[in-house]
């Protein structure tokens, strides 16, 4: 019997350097028993510590990309579990495509619940602010299912980098100082301190974004649970919120918006809402994009722009419609007499989705999956926002908007009103349509009746 010792229960790297002597060894994966720290290796005989063994061998960048997730599940057979797919992957490379095989679906199981995990902590990891000697200092409590602290460290060193702050959990604590990132042993809650100054944020950006015209209980729980509820400020106003909900609707539609000045409490909900949509994995498109880019512009702009969704360009400058069909966007604002630079510029999908064709990355419509998985940000920069005028470019910002397909030419020169009191909406064509007719005299026809769209629906404010 081997006995192979990692050294925390994510250790990865050790797994996978121990992993490489047992298969080139062909020792089999029922004579190894793997233990995390000080387990009760001296039960068995012919104990060892392997040191990275010499050699190598090919492994299919799906299985690595499954065991980086798998490993950091909390289900003790997994170091077991994925040094038996490795080695049946040796005599079957295309087993990681059979989604019907047993173990292969465990394994994907696994990666999925430690996927959603870490998005989870991403979306609600709270911070309290706090001082100590160096100043402030924000800090979260924050219970993850599995071991997915270290892997998720990255990711709020990039969101906060000019930020000190610390996470507390259970396993292990980590803390930012602005340079550098340290771990300590785990914490209790009673470590953490409770509610501060930021709260107020938080709780005026949920009580902004809450449409009570769109309130679904069990639609909340799937998103929120109720396990991460305690370290939320803003849980503390949802059932004072859905109580409310039927005045709240009527307020809505019948009561003037309020003048929202840049710099207030709103300004702050949209900063944090586009923080939490930086990390968005609601559907595949994160996984192949540079990043989100999310809406710009006024958080008190009258007037909404939504287009498609970002394009090479976009993608790679993280801003909307900055390539040639911004550029074509901008000249036909211009021309309507409305200054980009007071209207937001947003897009109903935020991720790229292109294929590619040799080294080009060509746009590729987003599906209604996809469109549907996005609208939770759109909703919300809506919510924010509240133009007076929203502007659909193209079907994918009116299928958007609408929650159903429409016709554009059937709907276009009129204003309509968006589902769930969600105001005045105007649909024309997307520049890029413009930019693709080949008929000079029809793209000329064509762009004048966009300028007029833009023209007149700003005169309908
Ligand atoms: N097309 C869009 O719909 N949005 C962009 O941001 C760029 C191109």
């Amino acid at each position: 019997m081997r006995v192979v010792t990692l050294d925390a229960e994510d250790d990865f790297d050790g797994w996978r350097d121990a992993v490489r002597g047992l298969v080139l060894d062909h020792i089999p994966p029922a004579q190894v028993v793997w233990q995390v720290g000080d387990g009760p290796g001296e039960l068995f005989v012919g104990m060892t510590h392997q040191p990275p063994r010499e050699g190598a061998f090919s492994v299919p960048r799906p299985f690595i990309d499954l065991a980086r997730n798998a490993i950091l599940h909390s289900d003790r057979e997994r170091f077991a579990l994925l040094h038996t797919l490795l080695v049946r992957l040796r005599d079957h490379p295309k087993l990681m495509d059979d989604q019907a095989d047993p173990l292969v679906c465990r394994l994907e199981g696994f990666a999925k619940a430690v996927r959603r995990d870490i998005h989870k902590m991403r979306a609600f990891v709270r911070f309290r602010e706090m001082s100590d000697d160096g100043g402030t200092r924000y800090i979260a409590w924050f219970e993850p299912e599995f071991h997915i602290v270290r892997a998720n460290a990255a990711f709020f060193v990039n969101r906060f980098a000019s930020m000190r702050w610390s996470i507390l959990t259970p396993d292990v604590t980590i803390h930012w100082d602005g340079k550098r990132l340290t771990e300590g042993p785990g914490a209790s809650k009673a470590d953490a301190p409770d509610g501060d100054p930021v709260e107020a944020v938080w709780k005026t950006y949920y009580a902004s974004i809450f449409n009570p015209a769109r309130v679904k209980v069990g639609a909340m729980l799937k998103e929120m649970p109720r396990k991460y509820w305690k370290n939320m400020p803003e849980t503390a106003l949802v059932p004072q919120l859905i109580a409310s909900a039927q005045a709240r609707e009527s307020e809505m539609v019948t009561t003037a918006k309020a003048k929202i000045v840049p710099g207030s409490n709103i300004a702050a909900a949209w900063a944090v809402l586009r923080e939490e949509a930086m990390g968005c994995t609601r559907c595949h498109l994160y996984k192949h994009a540079t990043q989100t880019v999310f809406g710009e512009g006024p958080v008190d702009a009258e007037m909404m722009f939504v287009g498609e969704q970002p394009g090479d360009q976009e993608d790679l400058s993280g801003h909307p419609f900055v390539g040639p069909a911004g550029q074509m966007f901008d000249r036909a604002l211009g021309e309507a007499g409305v200054d980009r630079a007071r209207v937001y510029v947003t897009n109903a999908v935020k991720h790229f989705k292109y294929e590619l064709r040799g080294k080009r990355r060509i746009h590729s419509k987003p599906d209604a999956g996809e469109i549907t998985a996005c609208r939770r940000w759109i909703d919300q920069e809506l919510a924010l926002v509240k133009p007076k005028m929203t502007v659909a470019l193209g079907a994918s910002a009116a299928r958007s908007l609408l929650g159903k397909t429409v016709t554009i030419s059937r709907e276009r020169g009129r204003v309509i009103e968006l589902p769930d009191g969600g105001g005045a909406a105007w649909i024309t064509v997307h520049p890029s349509y413009l930019l693709r007719l080949p008929d000079e005299a029809a793209r000329h026809e064509e762009y004048a009746k966009f300028v007029a769209d833009l023209r007149a629906a700003a005169a309908a404010i």
